[in-house]
């Protein structure tokens, strides 16, 4: 198999399935042989972004760190997958303009979905006021409008959405088997 460098940029809420369709999609393309990398919010926080919080600034920040090792990785001909939450349109967009091949996965979910699945408990607190500007709860997410793939973990099992990135990878011609 051979592929471009891309960057595969997930977005969506908290819970959405961006870490799940990440590894799933990783697993793929490294059984097929690909260099591949993750870059994971949760996972980022802890090293390279930790100390950041949510404000809008340090989620601009965290945002602006990942797309920079997008870029170093993506043009070096590495498959980079990056799973955050990126809730502004502004700054995918920014990442979309220094990368190579950028394509933007909206991980969309039905918000009750997300509210009664809460792997982290985290929608139960930020529902109660327990944690303050919280995506989606008491901060913005603002969707993209023409994202390359959209998903929806509320209506598909994660296969399904993998299968969907990788028809689009394959069809775009930055996968070839
Ligand atoms: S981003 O906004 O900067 O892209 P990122 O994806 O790195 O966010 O981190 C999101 C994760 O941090 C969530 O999945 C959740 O576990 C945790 N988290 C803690 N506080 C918040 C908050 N106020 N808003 C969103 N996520 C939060």
């Amino acid at each position: 198999m051979e592929h471009e460098g891309i960057t595969i940029w997930l977005t969506g809420l908290s819970g959405s399935g961006k870490s799940t369709i990440a590894n799933l999609l990783a697993k793929r393309l490294r059984a097929g042989g690909a260099k591949v990398e993750i870059l994971d919010g949760d996972v980022i926080r802890t090293n390279l972004s930790k100390g950041l919080g949510f404000s809008k600034v340090d989620r601009d920040t965290n945002i602006r760190r990942i797309g920079f090792v997008c870029r170093l990785l993506s043009r070096n001909g590495v498959i980079v997958i990056a799973a955050a939450i990126s809730p502004y349109k502004s700054l995918r967009d920014e990442v979309r303009a220094t990368t190579t091949n950028f394509v933007e996965v909206f991980t969309d979910c039905d918000f009750d979905t997300l509210v009664k699945r809460d792997v982290k408990g985290l929608y139960k607190k930020a529902l109660a006021g327990l944690i303050k500007n919280f995506t989606g709860v008491s901060d913005p997410y603002e969707a993209p409008t023409s994202p390359e793939v959209r998903t929806d973990s509320s209506r598909q099992m994660p296969g399904e959405s993998v299968g969907s990135v990788w028809d689009y990878l394959v069809g775009a011609g930055l996968l070839k088997l």
